[in-house]
């Protein structure tokens, strides 16, 4: 996925405004970044644009200018380079367009625009959206060429496009999301609320295939196949600017974390109001999923075991890229619960269509307001847990689960008791944050900083919560990290515990406890270095970090004291906590 800022308005500093725009939007792709701006004076486009973070680049010696975009990558065709990064301009340098999506059929178009002697520089398909408007443009006004353009492009796409002489800018989707912010003689574009949040909060997210063409005082919006102008109404961000931001924070993963004792705490005072009627939903349809990609799919996991243990239900699990092989039996009874932060990776938007055309209820669990997934879905739960911006999640798998917890105890009635539950494990959090707490975690990052592959066994709840520790483990701190169900240690993996090598177990006080001990010793016994999570200590553990029990919500600070780990690795091996290498906040492209 990429970031993608636009501003037409008043203020001449649109370039400054822009390239700061984008760095709310970095976490969503960092390989290169660029902006564009139109220069009133010299009457054209100048660009800046580079590969690699923005980091402490400029935009100073750029021109003023009333319109300008920006753009940041995660680079899917041609390399990490300059001459690849966007924006890309046509031939003449008139025209400039920035891009998220995968343009699948560019290159017949490429080849037919080279036979028209079209000078090509880069190696992206989107240069080839540049060269096609250009070629439109002789006979069609800009805003049609660009809708003309678009048209022939397959695949899931968002592009913005300006002209030098045009005081217009021309933005279009189909599958990337594109928000228009609302200001006071100036308007914006972005791929994200969150990043016009400092702006307006006045918002209106656009639907696949309308066109939006801002102007300084007005903005129209049509559909792209029909022509049809589009009666849209806005929406009103209901974030405080201040909740994108770092803060005293040294980065936003640590502040992220230290958020959650908060939201976990709103999510059991109001929880979803939705919960009641979900509850219901569920147990009218006959066969439910829960499915999640990364992270997400191990709050879907997680989903299973409450649904079962608090309120006796079965309901199915599925990864997001793999649900789309075995949904041939879904129909009108069924309900599907997809859970997604971004609600814009597409194994989740693409096996929810199929779902949908299967006659499947979609009930989403989702934090980003508006996003795809929010606005295809028949109920929505908002996860509410505020704009996540490391690439790691943190809160808002918290929150998914703190929602999933709700909603077991919500299938038997007890929702009141899933409230009280919920704020055990928020009080569990508070002490796993403790500066003493914190201390312990350090220490131990310290001593395992070096190893080469780590072990993280649980059972029950605390599979998923294996998986997700090994996840952040290895996402950030770059370690190689095995999640697994601890029974299943003597079934291969066991072959692979050394002297020394670092095996987590979580031992929560549940069923599991027993035989999970017992997977803990049979590590121990192979040489490994036993690291017990648990509610109190054991002569097993080399190392022991005390987490309070919360019940079944016990899983909520046992993924915490798991991120705190990942955390001080990462950061013990100087490296950016933010933005790990070769991952980006939301995969929208397959
Ligand atoms: C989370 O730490 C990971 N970066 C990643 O697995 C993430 O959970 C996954 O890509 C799903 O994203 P979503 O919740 O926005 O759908």
């Amino acid at each position: 996925m990429c970031g993608i800022f636009g501003y037409i308005g008043s203020r001449t500093a649109s370039a400054k405004l822009v390239f700061d725009g984008l760095k709310n939007l970095e976490y969503r792709g960092y390989d290169s970044w660029g902006v564009a701006v139109v220069s009133e004076t010299k009457l054209k486009i100048f660009i800046k644009k580079a590969a690699g973070k923005i980091g402490n680049n400029n935009v100073d010696d750029l021109p003023d200018g009333n319109i300008a975009i920006g753009h940041t990558r995660w680079a899917t065709h041609g390399g990490v380079t300059d001459t690849n990064s966007h924006p890309h301009s046509d031939c003449t340098g008139n025209i400039s367009v920035i891009h998220n999506g995968i343009f699948e059929n560019y290159e017949d178009f490429k080849k037919k625009l080279i036979q028209k002697d079209h000078k090509f520089i880069s190696e992206t398909d989107t240069e080839v959206i540049s060269h096609l408007v250009e070629d439109f443009n002789k006979k069609l006004i800009f805003s049609e060429s660009v809708k003309k353009a678009f048209n022939l492009m397959t695949g899931l796409n968002a592009i913005i496009a300006i002209k030098q002489n045009e005081k217009q800018i021309v933005a279009i989707r189909n599958g990337s999301p594109l928000v228009v912010g609302f200001g006071r003689g100036e308007n914006f574009l972005a791929s994200d609320a969150s990043a016009l949040r400092p702006f307006t909060k006045d918002v209106y997210f656009l639907e696949d295939n309308e066109m939006a063409i801002l102007e300084k005082n007005k903005v129209r919006v049509s559909n792209v196949k029909t022509g049809k102008i589009v009666k849209f109404r806005k929406q009103k961000l209901n974030w405080n600017v201040d909740q994108g931001e770092k803060g005293k924070f040294p980065n936003f993963m640590l502040k992220e974390i230290y958020e959650q004792p908060r939201i976990l705490s709103e999510i059991a005072s109001t929880g979803s109001g939705l919960m009641e009627k979900v509850a219901k939903l569920i147990k009218k349809s006959r066969g439910s999923y829960l499915v999640g990609c990364g992270s997400a799919s191990y709050a879907a996991m997680a989903g299973t075991y409450l649904f079962s243990k608090v309120a006796k239900r079965h309901i199915n699990f599925a990864i997001g890229s793999e649900f789309g092989y075995h949904l041939d039996f879904l129909n009108i009874d069924s309900l599907v619960i997809p859970i997604s932060q971004s609600g814009e990776t597409i194994d989740i938007l693409e096996s929810m269509k199929k779902a949908r055309e299967q006659g499947a209820k979609i009930v989403s669990l989702v934090n980003v307001l508006g996003s795809s997934l929010y606005r295809m879905s028949d109920e929505k739960m908002l996860i509410s847990a505020g704009p996540e911006k490391s690439v790691a999640s943190t809160k808002a798998l918290t929150g998914m689960i703190a929602h999933l917890v709700l909603l077991s105890f919500s299938l038997d009635g007890g929702v009141r008791k899933g409230k009280k539950v919920l704020m055990d494990a928020v009080d569990s959090v508070k002490k796993t944050l403790s500066d003493k707490s914190i201390k312990n975690i350090k220490k131990l990052a310290g001593i395992i900083i070096d190893s080469k592959n780590i072990y993280v066994i649980g059972r029950g709840l605390s599979y998923p919560t294996a998986l997700e520790t090994a996840m952040k483990i290895k996402e950030i701190s770059y370690i190689h990290a095995e999640g697994l169900a601890a029974g299943e240690l003597k079934h291969g993996p066991l072959a692979l515990v050394a002297k020394g090598t670092p095996c987590i177990a979580f031992l929560p006080n549940d069923e599991t406890y027993g035989a999970n001990l017992a997977g803990a010793m049979e590590m121990k016994a192979r040489g490994g270095f036993v690291i017990g999570i648990s509610f109190k200590p054991h002569e097993v553990f080399d190392y022991y970090i005390p987490v309070k029990d919360a019940g079944v919500a016990t899983i909520i600070p046992n993924i915490v004291a798991g991120q705190l780990l990942a955390y001080f690795l990462t950061i013990k091996k100087r490296l950016d906590v933010d933005k790990p290498r070769n991952l980006a906040k939301s995969v929208t492209v397959k």
